[in-house]
């Protein structure tokens, strides 16, 4: 056994990987305000830091390996080294691994376990590693201390896992089957992030459509339900979710946003490929058709809602036409934003070891005209918003003095000048549109 190691006092999370990673790692700094160990001042070197991992991709899961690397270094230069703490996606997916390439780790946390991560700390202080990946999902939630002040907009998670098993994908294994968080807890903790100083609420979940729950009556309600009864409470401005998958959507969601007025009109749908024989071999279980009529169901509810999605390009056997109708179906949705990305093969995902496999630069170019087509849509949606007028959340303050940004209810992000405070919900004028965000000016005073 090690030396014992002096508690730590300071700490910092890096979070990758998707909103999911950025909840869990603020839960985590809960819980470790609870035994007093605060966030390491800008600059300063952190007696503990705790990297919160994603495995989405080949080049996401690797970078866990140089970023430890780094600390080493680092620690060594300052004379101290800091204790590592490995959490998130990757940390499920390799726990095993890391601890054998990585000597340097003292604790691996997986994203169902980390509400251990006191006890874990416990060990490492007796100078023993810690690996924790089993799976209790509610468990953690009931065993998490209460939300902190944060800024005005925050994330809540009410939907975990996948059951989906698209055949590139690592999310059922690193999160676990779908649980939904019970509908009393969530109404709980959005009240208690209201309180906290939130005007804006992104409820998540790796398939957070998928939510279900009973409500205060024992009434069966999905996401549309959780979402009416968050619209009730005073003080919270915004709703959004994300990401939802195109088989979960049901008919009381899509009614709500022409129903509740507090539900930004955005939607994240990913659809990840424009063509039917793709998106069978991906496992979608949907097809180009049956999603573009999902969107016309949204578009008729709420006509100004702005879309987003997701892509890969170059999944096994893509060819070019099939490719050009991912091209296509960008061009029919108009998407307000979309992430995109190369096809990744992940270790023990059906489509890693499928025939046909694209050759990097083919992926390279496809990738880079697909983005073409996203960013004329993207800018497009902006320019057309010009003239508009709507809130915008006060985010941050912008580079210069009296320079505030923040989001406009189709997402974008606004700038505009005047005296105001984050958290501030601002009516402007969009009145200039740039492919990544609009200038606003603030008309009513
Ligand atoms: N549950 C969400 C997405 C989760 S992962 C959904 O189904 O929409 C986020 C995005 O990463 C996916 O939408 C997909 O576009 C991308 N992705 C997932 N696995 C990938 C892989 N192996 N290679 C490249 N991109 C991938
Ligand atoms: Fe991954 Fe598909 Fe599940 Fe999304 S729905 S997390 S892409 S398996
Ligand atoms: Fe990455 Fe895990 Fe999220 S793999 S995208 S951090 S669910």
């Amino acid at each position: 056994m090690k030396p014992t190691t002096a508690p730590p006092q300071t700490y910092r999370v890096k979070s990758f990987g998707c909103q999911m990673n950025v909840y869990d790692g603020e839960r985590m700094g809960e819980l470790l305000a609870e035994r007093g160990i605060t966030p390491a001042p800008e600059g300063e070197e952190a007696d503990l830091v705790i990297l919160n991992t994603c495995h989405i991709r080949e080049k996401a899961a690797e970078k866990v390996y140089s970023d430890i690397g780094r600390l080493v270094k680092a620690g060594a230069e300052a004379g101290k080294q800091p204790l590592i703490a490995v959490a998130g996606c990757v940390a499920q997916a390799e726990g095993e691994e890391i601890m054998a390439r990585a000597p340097a780790v003292s604790i691996v946390v997986g994203p169902q376990a980390y509400h251990r991560l006191p006890e874990m700390l416990d060990k490492a202080a007796l100078g023993e590693r810690a690996t924790d990946t089993d799976m209790p999902a509610i468990a953690k939630f009931d065993a998490l201390p209460a939300r902190r002040k944060r800024g005005p907009s925050a994330f809540l998670t009410v939907q975990e896992g996948c059951d989906k098993f698209c055949t590139y994908c690592v999310v059922p294994y690193t999160r676990g089957a779908e649980i939904s968080r019970p509908f009393s807890h969530l109404v709980a903790e959005a009240r208690k992030l209201v309180e906290a100083g939130a005007k804006e609420i992104t409820l998540l979940g790796q398939n957070v459509n998928a939510w279900a729950g009973e409500d205060d009556n024992g009434r069966r309600v999905g996401l549309g339900g959780l979402i009416r009864t968050l619209a009730g409470i005073d003080g919270l401005a915004r709703i959004r979710y994300t990401t939802s998958h195109p088989n979960d959507m049901d008919d009381d969601l899509i009614a709500a946003h022409g129903e509740v007025a507090k539900l930004m009109p955005y939607l994240h749908l990913p659809v990840q490929a424009g063509n039917d024989r793709i998106l069978k071999a991906m496992n979608r279980q949907h097809t180009a058709e049956s999603y573009l009529r999902l969107i016309e169901r949204f578009r008729a509810m709420r006509p100004d809602i702005a879309l987003s999605g997701d892509f890969i390009v170059g999944f096994p056997g893509e060819t070019e036409a099939e490719f050009a109708d991912t091209l296509s179906i960008v061009d029919e949705v108009r998407y307000a934003a979309c992430f995109s990305f190369k096809y990744s093969p992940r270790p023990g995902t059906p489509a890693a070891t499928m025939d046909g496999q694209i050759a990097p630069e083919v992926m390279d170019e496809r990738l880079q005209r697909l983005q073409q087509r996203i960013g004329h849509h993207q800018y497009a949606f902006n320019q057309a918003s010009v003239g508009k007028r709507c809130d915008v959340l006060v985010e941050r303050t912008g580079r210069h003095p009296g320079q505030w940004l923040g989001k406009s209810p189709w997402l974008q992000s606004v700038w505009f000048e005047g005296d105001y405070a984050v958290g501030d919900l601002v009516e402007v004028k969009l009145a200039e549109a740039g492919p990544n965000s609009l200038r606003g000016l603030v008309t009513h005073v």
